[in-house]
């Protein structure tokens, strides 16, 4: 019975998701660099940049600073160019993104916008060929040594480069206030089974014991459970198609979110990210896992002092292992002021950019070079762990799966948050992976 019931569950997936507007040639690439056939390369002229230029991203209001920072340095060094910051705000990017597929499709694209490196680029834009090859400009600015070797492979594929990194987050952070944990007894747990020990002891003192947010962040918090209850190899084999869905140790991840949803806020849907950050800063919550654009929140917006204000540890049964996501800035074909968009990405890639924008970002830089000393004691112990932890992608932020998957995989998780049937949902993602070429 329970069989037929997921059979039919499946089904009704597969037909549900065949109806979503997607980009076809988006969900047939298999995992892995594509290769569009006609590479367009960007033309570098000695023009004087003028004119408008449209940076496009989802950095609006708390999330504004760094960038504001990083177009302080563009403006100084191009006074010419009239810079429109076109920020649509929604954590993520689940609005902006939405926007800019409307615009692209539309045959209006601004002269840069804010992409995920990994398959958010290549499984959505490059694939759809839809962005111009950066390789003249990173040679010129010798951006082939200055970037690691690992993220260089997440920019390009054989056909060309096809963005500019601005900073290093990671995913897989653990959020609390050292003082409200010393007041409660309870220290940072260091496994998945540990918080589900301590979770209701915080709860029985009135204290919410992980806080959460709206639905991407619900994507976010399980991207951690993941890594912790499979560890790096096994993480990596799904993504890579190596293991199935269905595989016993994936529907205890599902089995595993399950009891941890039971200790997070009810209200969780109708809260944006610093909010659920603000419930552990208030002392309403205990902990929060959440990338570390909450140390910028908390740094930047709020004030506070990482060590003493808030600190952090690896998500639960990560330490070692480093979720990581990489923000960049492409130039897509048909933009009106392609000199300037030339000079923009010029200024996020270099030194000076990079580090006018990570410290108040909460990321660390891209480049290798970094002066390490603007940065704060988390950047540095996170800089630290990006040299020597083993370093996996992030599902939640575009590293991993292309966006046919990501869509799809946050319609199986609302129908999770329903229905909670582990199994259901592991089989539901099996179909999702196969119908977005994530198999073998
Ligand atoms: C991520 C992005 C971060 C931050 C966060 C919250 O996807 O990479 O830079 O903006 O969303 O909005």
């Amino acid at each position: 019975m329970n069989k037929l019931r997921n059979v039919s569950f499946v089904l009704v997936l597969i037909l549900l998701l065949s109806v979503l507007p997607i980009f076809a040639e988006g969900q047939q690439e298999p995992v892995g660099p594509a290769a569009p056939k006609a590479a367009e390369q960007v033309v570098l002229t000695n023009n004087i940049p003028k004119g408008d230029l449209e940076i496009f991203s989802w950095w609006a209001g708390d999330e504004g600073p760094a960038l504001a920072a990083l177009i302080r340095v563009f403006e100084a060094k191009y006074p010419r160019v009239n810079v429109i910051n076109a920020t649509v705000t929604g954590g993520s990017g689940v609005n902006a993104k939405a926007v800019l597929k409307t615009r692209m499709l539309g045959g209006d694209p601004p002269e840069s916008f804010q992409v995920h490196a990994g398959q958010e680029l290549i499984g959505t834009w490059v694939t759809a060929e839809r962005m111009l090859d950066l390789t003249p400009l990173f040679e010129r600015e010798g951006w082939m040594d200055v970037f690691p070797e690992d993220l260089l492979k997440l920019l390009g594929t054989d056909a060309g480069i096809w963005s500019v990194p601005v900073n290093i987050h990671r995913s897989n952070v653990l959020w609390y206030v050292p003082k409200h944990l010393k007041d409660w007894g309870v220290e940072a747990p260091s496994s998945w089974a540990e918080f589900l020990v301590i979770a209701p002891k915080i709860q029985a003192k009135g204290v919410v014991p992980l806080s959460l947010a709206t639905t991407w962040t619900v994507n976010h918090l399980w991207e951690s459970v993941a890594l912790g209850v499979l560890g790096d190899d096994a993480y990596e084999a799904l993504w890579a198609g190596d293991i199935p869905w269905t595989d016993a140790r994936v529907v205890e991840v599902w089995e595993t979110f399950d009891k941890v949803l039971e200790y997070t806020n009810n209200d969780a849907a109708s809260l944006s990210w610093q909010q659920a950050t603000d419930m552990v800063v208030n002392g309403q919550a205990a902990f929060n896992i959440m990338g570390d654009w909450a140390a910028g929140y908390m740094s930047t917006t709020l004030g506070l002092e990482p060590g003493s204000g808030y600190g952090w540890a690896a998500s639960p049964g990560t330490d070692g292992s480093f979720i990581f996501l990489a923000d960049s800035f492409g130039l897509p074909k048909g933009c009106e002021n392609p000199d300037a968009a030339i000079a923009w990405l010029t200024v996020c890639g270099s030194k000076e950019g990079a580090d006018a924008f990570n410290p108040l970002k909460g990321s660390i830089s891209a480049r290798k070079d970094s002066d390490m000393s603007l940065y704060n004691v988390y950047s540095k112990s996170a800089a630290q762990d990006f040299q020597q932890n083993r370093i996996v992608g992030s599902l939640a932020h575009g590293v991993v799966a292309n966006e046919g998957f990501m869509n799809d995989f946050s319609t199986v998780m609302e129908m999770f948050l329903s229905s909670r049937n582990a199994q259901q949902a592991a089989n539901a993602c099996q179909a999702i992976a196969i119908q977005n070429g994530m198999t073998r």
